[in-house]
C-alpha cells in the first residue's frame, strides 16, 4: 500500500538544473509527484462506506447469499495475536507459536485446554460460524470488512473455500490482507472534513465494528470477474479481473459492457453514498443466467485499490463530469488481456508474493492439515534455503558475466 512515485511532468517545466542563487530566473526542479497528489482526497468515510458489513444491508439482493457475524474484541485479539491455535473440536489442535515466552503464556490451563483455543475463548462466535457454514451449504468464501485472505491460500490448497471455522482462522491469521484491515484500514486517509469521533466513532481504527463475512461458496469462473471504476457517478472503465488471456471474451465484449452498465445504472449509480468507488462484479457464464450480474465487492476509489489493466493516472484523466444525458448514454471502455500481451505473461506467474512459494508449500496445502503443520515447523529453514539459493544464483550469474566480459576482451585483443 505504498504510495507510488509517478513520472508526471513537473509543473514548473522540465529542468535538470537545481535552483541556483546565481540564476534566480532559472526554473526549479519540482518534487516528484505521487499518486496521492493527483487523487481526489480519500476520507475515512469513503473507506467505511466500502466496508462489506456497511454496504451489504443495502445491496443484499445483488450479492451471493451472505451472512455477517459481528466480531467482539476477544475474537479480534485472537486474530491479532501471534501464533495459531486452532479449535480443539476439529481434527487438529496445534499451536504454531514458536516463541517460547508466548508458549508459556499460552500454556494449558488446569483442565488441559489451551487458553487460546477458540472453543474456550469465544465459544459462541465459534459455534455461530459452524452453524452458519452449515446453513450456507457447507462451504463458504470468507472475508473481513474489506479483504479476503487470498494471499494466504497456500495454506489451503490455493483456495479461499472454507468448510470449518478452523479453515477460516488459519487463513485469516496467515494473511497480510487481513492484517491490513485490522491495523491499517484508515492509513493514507486525510482527516479533514471528517465528523468528530464522538459523532461517528467507527471512523477511529480502534472502534471499527468488525464483521466476519461468510459468502455461500459457488464455483466462480475467473474469466467472468470484472472490476468497474466509477467517478462522479459515471461508469468510466471496466477491467478484466483475472489477468490472463481468454479468447472468447473478445466476442462477448459488447454484451458484457451492456450488462455491466445496465447493472450499474439500475442498482448502484444513485444509491451508493459516494460518487467515486470501484466495484467488482461477476457475470455467470451461461447466456440464460447472464441476466443476473452479481456484486462481489465494493472498493475505495483510492491508490490502494488495484487498477488492474488500467493505470490510476489513466483513470484519473478520463472525463467524469459533463452532460447528465450524455453520461447515461456513454459506455465505458472494457479492457481485456489480449493474446500475447505482456500482462498475460507477467500475470501468468502467481499474483501475490506468498504464492511464489516452493512446490512443497503448495503440496503441503494439498495434502491436508497435518502436512501443513509439519511444513509450518520447517518454514524458517525453507525461507533460509530459498534465500541462500537466490544468492548463489546471483553469485553464479555474476561469475558467468565477468567471465564473458573477460573472454570478449581476450577475443578482441586477438583480432
Ligand atoms: N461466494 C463466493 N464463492 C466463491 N468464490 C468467491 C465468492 N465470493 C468471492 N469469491 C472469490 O474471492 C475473490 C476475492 O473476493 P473479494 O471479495 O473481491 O475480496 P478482495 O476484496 O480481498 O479482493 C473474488 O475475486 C472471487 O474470485
Ligand atoms: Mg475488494
Amino acid at each position: 500500500m505504498s504510495s507510488t512515485t509517478l513520472d508526471l511532468e513537473a509543473t514548473g517545466g522540465p529542468s535538470d538544473a537545481p535552483a541556483s542563487p546565481a540564476s534566480p530566473a532559472s526554473p526549479t526542479l519540482a518534487p516528484a509527484r505521487t499518486l496521492r497528489d493527483i487523487f481526489p482526497p480519500v476520507y475515512k468515510t469513503h473507506i467505511l462506506n466500502c466496508s462489506y458489513p456497511k454496504w451489504h444491508t443495502k445491496y443484499r439482493s445483488l450479492t451471493p447469499k451472505t451472512r455477517i457475524i459481528p466480531l467482539d474484541d476477544t475474537f479480534v485479539s485472537y486474530l491479532r495475536a501471534d501464533g495459531i491455535v486452532l479449535p480443539s473440536d476439529e481434527d487438529q489442535i496445534t499451536s504454531l507459536d514458536t516463541d517460547s515466552e508466548d508458549e508459556e503464556e499460552d500454556s494449558d490451563d488446569e483442565e488441559g485446554t489451551p487458553q487460546l483455543d477458540p472453543c474456550v475463548l469465544f465459544p459462541e462466535i465459534h459455534q455461530k460460524i459452524k452453524d452458519t457454514i452449515h446453513e450456507l451449504g457447507g462451504k463458504v468464501a470468507p472475508k473481513l470488512n474489506w479483504s479476503s485472505p487470498k494471499d494466504a491460500t497456500f495454506m489451503t490448497a490455493n483456495t479461499v473455500e472454507c468448510r470449518k471455522p478452523g479453515d477460516i482462522y488459519l487463513l485469516f491469521k496467515s494473511s497480510d490482507f487481513i492484517t491490513h484491515d485490522l491495523e491499517h484500514a484508515y492509513d493514507e486517509c486525510i482527516d479533514e472534513g471528517v465528523p468528530a469521533p464522538e459523532e461517528q466513532p467507527e471512523l477511529e481504527q480502534a472502534n471499527i465494528p468488525y464483521g466476519l463475512v461468510l459468502r455461500k461458496w459457488f464455483k466462480i469462473n475467473p474469466s467472468m470477474e470484472f472490476r468497474c471504476f466509477v467517478r462522479g457517478r459515471r461508469l468510466l472503465a471496466v477491467s478484466q479481473r483475472e489477468l490472463n488471456h481468454f479468447e472468447f471474451l473478445e466476442d462477448m465484449k459488447r454484451e458484457l459492457v451492456y450488462c455491466i452498465k445496465e447493472f450499474f445504472d439500475e442498482n448502484l449509480r444513485y444509491t451508493f453514498p459516494d460518487g467515486d468507488f470501484v466495484f467488482d462484479c461477476y457475470i455467470p457464464m451461461t447466456e440464460a443466467e447472464r441476466k443476473k450480474v452479481w456484486l462481489i465487492d465494493i472498493n475505495p476509489f483510492a491508490p490502494r485499490t488495484d487498477p488492474l489493466l488500467f493505470s490510476w493516472v489513466e483513470l484519473l484523466e478520463l472525463p467524469f463530469d459533463g452532460d447528465e444525458a450524455e453520461g447515461r448514454g456513454r459506455y465505458p471502455e472494457l479492457r481485456l488481456v489480449k493474446k500475447g500481451d505482456p500482462e498475460a505473461y507477467s500475470f501468468a506467474t502467481p499474483q501475490y508474493s506468498t504464492s511464489k512459494l516452493p512446490q512443497e508449500v503448495v503440496q503441503a496445502g494439498l495434502e491436508g492439515e497435518e502436512a501443513i503443520w509439519e511444513f509450518a515447523k520447517r518454514w524458517k529453514d525453507i525461507v533460509g534455503q530459498m534465500e541462500a539459493k537466490d544468492k548463489k544464483a546471483e553469485d553464479d550469474k555474476k561469475v558467468e558475466d565477468d567471465k564473458k566480459v573477460e573472454d570478449d576482451e581476450k577475443a578482441e585483443e586477438r583480432k
